[in-house]
């Protein structure tokens, strides 16, 4: 891409455009706002606070056409196999189709497929939150306990905490990734074994923190229920490609719940691996979490690149890594409930983007995969904006926020508490837009000793994606809203966004570790001298 016209267009048009100021690019521009704010679905998206002209968006487009954007959509809605390092389709967004639609892939009808998995987990879901689904020893199910990594357990534990205002508060969700056996230990300590129910989610089943945790989870249960295996069918179920592996641990293929293997594990929520959320808020609002996230992919399958919400987030993304050189990427939701989205984001932003080979194995020739980090406001004001407003560092930020408040408390009124966490964001992106100069400072009296610490230089961009409320609904839609920003990122830099080689080797590593860590392998003659004397000090360190 560096070295087509569409990209050299763009090093002139970031020539002009970097030194000018956000101030100024509002002053000269009144209709800038209505210019630069789009909608799809339910959200909008004010990016008016970017460093472009009105002439940036049209060459960043021409440049994903010339990535043959549009047609890379299509690929991946058709069901091409466009991850081609593993030879798979791509088809998370079929995991949302309504009923009614068709769409076959390899002779099969995946809707269908995904329809008959999705009653099931209604089923499943309507027996334990009705009480009728009970323990080994006949009492109901109080407690739900999600074992899984990565996919498998942000996705959920992500989703859930979004949505815990709509959820069945008679339940409690617990989330176990961690193979540090502090984390299974302590989900576990007050939990009593006859009215825990637990989901191991592992699209492999064969993910060594997942089955690890899943055999002592096993193991716990069976202790505090006398040991009779037959308990396991009532408090065990499976959601997994692989029901092989899924039998071998001893859980009925009745209990599984199955998805396939084009639904990749950072994509995977709507799909099975979303079982204890829609435990959680059942069946009919998780419907409307898949439907929300279907209306952004009907919107950015069918919307212009120039209005299109995914395809100008996600350019704005090259605009800043490749041309201005950022970092990092903040996201910051002005949402409690969404405490875990950028955890989550992590993972679908930089296990997909965080490639340097194209897809025919060609080193790639800019930098890639925006590295996203955050925290929800205002929380995150009161430790890392100082940075954000004043260092020397570029970060653009993503607020998104909510018109209407979930939570109404008695006493102060609630909507004035929630005008006030609104106030924050609105403040914040203005902050960082506009700042504050010199001139203004020192015209409030301020010494002028101090007035080069008070200066606010702005000039530092920010989207805004502003939703009316957080429902199943719009948590779908910026779901899928940040999936397409990374797909329309991938296209640009030519990689492949569905694979995740990178995280192989540390794995085969760590398994060959295990045995030479508790002594059963002494020689430590194979490793390199760093490794080897740190894995001798931790054996001095444990008596081995
Ligand atoms: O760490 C790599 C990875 O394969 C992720 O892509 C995936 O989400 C996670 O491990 C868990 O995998 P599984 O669902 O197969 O247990």
């Amino acid at each position: 891409m560096t070295a087509t016209p569409e990209w050299a267009a763009l090093v002139t048009h970031h020539d002009a455009v970097a030194p000018l100021h956000l101030r100024e690019l509002f002053a000269d521009d009144p209709g800038r706002v209505e210019a630069l704010t789009a909608t799809g679905a339910d959200l909008t998206l004010d990016h008016s606070k970017h460093r472009i002209t009105r002439e940036t968006l049209p060459l960043l487009v021409a440049l994903a056409r010339r990535a043959r954007l549009p047609e890379r959509i299509e690929a991946m809605f058709r069901g091409d196999h466009i991850n081609t390092s593993e030879d798979r389709a791509v088809l998370h967004t079929a995991l949302r189709l309504p009923r009614d639609a068709t769409l076959v892939v390899d002779g099969q009808d995946v809707v269908a497929d995904v329809h008959a998995v999705l009653d099931r987990m209604g089923e499943f879901s309507d027996r334990v939150r009705s009480g009728e689904w009970t323990g080994h020893t006949g009492q109901r199910i109080r407690t739900v306990v999600n074992i899984g990594i990565g996919g498998s357990d942000l996705g959920p534990v992500m989703a859930y905490e979004a949505l815990r205002a709509y959820s069945d508060r008679e339940l409690t969700f617990r989330f176990v990734s961690n193979i540090d056996p502090a984390d299974l230990a302590e989900t576990l300590r007050d939990l009593d074994p006859a009215t825990t129910l637990f989901i191991v989610a592992s699209k492999t089943f064969t993910t060594l923190e997942t089955l690890t945790n899943a055999r002592n989870a096993r193991q716990w249960l069976l202790d505090g229920l006398g040991g009779d295996q037959k308990a396991v069918a009532k408090h065990f179920v499976a959601v997994s490609t692989n029901a092989e592996k899924v039998r071998g641990f001893g859980i009925d293929e009745a209990n599984m719940f199955g998805f396939w293997d084009w639904v990749g594990g950072r994509y995977s929520l709507p799909s099975a691996i979303g079982l204890s959320v829609m435990v959680a808020i059942g069946k009919e609002r998780f419907r409307e979490m898949l439907d929300g996230m279907h209306a952004m992919d009907v919107h950015f399958r069918t919307t212009p690149l120039e209005r299109n919400l995914p395809v100008i987030a996600g350019l704005l993304g090259i605009w800043y890594d490749d041309f201005f050189g950022a970092e990092t990427h903040a996201v910051l939701p002005y949402a409690q409930y969404l405490h875990r989205l950028p955890a989550y984001l992590q993972q679908l932003t930089m296990e997909s983007n965080g490639k340097s080979v194209r897809e025919d194995g060609t080193p790639v020739a800019t930098d890639t995969g925006e590295i996203y980090w955050g925290e929800p406001g205002t929380n995150g004001q009161h430790a890392f904006y100082q940075l954000l407003h004043q260092g020397t560092r570029l970060v653009p930020c993503d607020f998104i926020g909510f018109a209407e408040p979930i939570d109404v408390l008695p006493g102060e009124g609630d909507a004035d508490m929630h005008d006030l966490f609104a106030a924050n964001l609105f403040a914040q992106t203005a902050a960082l837009a506009f700042g504050k100069t010199a001139a203004e400072i020192s015209a409030e009296g301020t010494p002028s000793h101090l007035v080069p610490h008070k200066v606010m230089p702005g000039n530092r961009p920010s989207s805004t994606i502003l939703a009316p409320k957080l429902t199943p609904s719009t948590f779908g839609q910026i779901i899928a809203f940040y999936e397409h920003v990374t797909f329309v990122e991938g296209t640009i830099w030519g990689i492949d966004s569905f694979d995740q080689w990178g995280v192989e080797l540390g794995k085969v590593l760590a398994q060959q570790l295990v045995p030479v860590l508790s002594g059963d392998e002494p020689d430590v003659s194979g490793l390199d001298a760093s490794t080897a004397a740190l894995v001798r000090r931790y054996r001095q360190l444990r008596g081995r």
